[in-house]
């Protein structure tokens, strides 16, 4: 993808954001519909998958490993799985995804055949020892890059394990589900708090076996070796993505959108346990299940008297992607903000943690680095701006210094914005229909 001048510009925004808008699918449970669904050896629609370049760099992959796709209409596919992966005859680029890497490697480190993932600049610096070290404990076989990607998997037959995990990441533990569905045996994965479990449902849903719950030593998944049940699967949308439009209305005066159809399971909706400490005004209009996960429309107003809070310890994993647009709205809010115990923001697409400081910065916003956090002092000014500010390969930066130039007295430049097509190419379209 070349994303090199794609420059934008984000100025005061003097109208009131108004409308009825949908958000695109959520990624999350996109790569996990492609993955899972690939090892159903059945035929599923998938309704609502994502546009976006990481989705579609997993679409690939498991292209390459035999797997059928049809494109029936917009963001409706057909899958079609073999029975057996053909072998992989190329190495298997995962792009900028994070989560096509680590998934994947679970799944390939228990099959009878070598693959190699690779990955761009930005995945090639991200920290793998995480799931190498527990595919490891598990008999796979890897070579990495001191860890890093390039990813030399040979397939082999792995061992169940049980596993502490030393992180709470969802990423993670679909990797171990996804060797433990095709290893003998029960492979237990345990970790402190819960990081968000689409993949838990959806293999729910998908009839595996499998076991979720909460002990002394925290929250465990088991899973046997499994076969799936090819159904049809509805995709929500994203609440990661909707999340930069909720915080838009919130800040923007005059303010008020309807966002329908947002995943609202319970591990990614940390940001509404936040909006209820800051006092952000929403409230859900309709609420239902959907292939398994908890879907719903919310309505959005702007919320003049926000104040700051902490953000800290079990809320972190559901609200981990959300931070950075977080500290927009904190900056916006009056008195002081503080995030801690979010140290795993610095090995995202950026250094989350440094980028978002040095960006939010330069245009005004009083904002200091922690080593696993940061701390913001709010007010309701407008920011300075008039400047330039980098993404670093992060669409989430690059959407989140996107709602900061709504409320800067001079207008800023934001560089290489073009990222923001990893999780949501619709974005500026949707911001223009409903900015007048
Ligand atoms: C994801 C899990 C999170 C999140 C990422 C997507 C997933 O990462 O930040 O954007 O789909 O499992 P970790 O599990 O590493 O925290």
């Amino acid at each position: 993808m070349n994303n090199l001048n794609s420059n934008i510009i984000s100025k005061k925004q003097n109208k009131g954001l108004k409308g009825i808008i949908n958000i695109p699918s959520d990624k999350s449970i996109s790569h996990r519909s492609l993955i899972f669904g690939a090892l159903t050896g059945g035929k599923i629609r998938i309704s609502n998958f994502s546009q976006g370049a990481d989705c579609l760099a997993t679409l690939n992959i498991i292209k390459q490993l035999g797997c059928k796709i049809n494109h029936i209409d917009k963001g409706i596919i057909e899958l079609i799985a073999p029975n057996k992966f053909s072998v992989p005859k190329n190495i298997l680029d995962c792009a900028n995804s994070g989560t096509s890497m680590r998934l994947l490697s679970g799944m390939l480190s228990a099959q009878n055949f070598d693959s190699v993932l690779s990955g761009d600049e930005s995945l090639s610096k991200r920290p793998m020892k995480r799931i190498i070290e527990p595919l490891s404990l598990m008999g796979a076989k890897i070579k990495s890059n001191n860890y890093k990607a390039p990813l030399e998997i040979m397939g082999t037959v792995l061992s169940p394990i049980e596993y502490f995990s030393p992180i709470s990441s969802a990423q993670v533990k679909s990797c171990i589900l996804l060797a433990g569905i095709n290893t003998d045996g029960i492979t237990v994965f345990y970790e402190k708090t819960l990081s968000r479990n689409h993949s838990e449902k959806m293999l729910e849903y998908l009839e595996a076996e499998i076991e979720t719950g909460q002990d002394d030593y925290g929250f465990y998944t088991k899973i046997r070796k499994s076969c799936l049940v090819p159904k049809n699967i509805i995709i929500p949308g994203d609440i990661s993505s909707a999340a930069f439009f909720m915080v838009m209305a919130a800040i923007v005066p005059n303010s008020e959108i309807i966002i329908q159809n947002i995943g609202l399971n319970p591990t990614r909706t940390g940001i509404l346990d936040v909006f209820d400490k800051m006092g952000v005004h929403y409230e859900f209009l309709d609420k239902k299940t959907v292939s398994n996960e908890e879907v719903g429309d919310i309505k959005v107003r702007y919320s003049p008297n926000t104040k700051g809070c902490e953000i800290s310890g079990e809320i972190i994993p559901r609200l981990i992607d959300e931070l950075p647009i977080i500290a927009v709205l904190a900056a916006q809010a009056e008195g002081q903000t503080i995030v801690k115990d979010a140290k795993d923001l610095r090995n995202k697409e950026s250094d989350r943690i440094s980028a978002l400081v040095l960006g939010l910065t330069k245009i005004g916003i009083d904002i200091k680095e922690k080593h696993d956090g940061f701390i913001i002092n709010g007010n309701k000014n407008d920011f300075t701006g008039g400047q330039e500010v980098e993404t670093y390969m992060d669409h989430r930066l690059a959407m989140s210094f996107f709602a900061a130039g709504l409320k800067c007295k001079k207008e800023i430049n934001i560089k290489d914005f073009a990222w923001v097509n990893t999780s949501f190419p619709e974005f500026l379209s949707i911001f223009n229909k409903i900015s007048y």
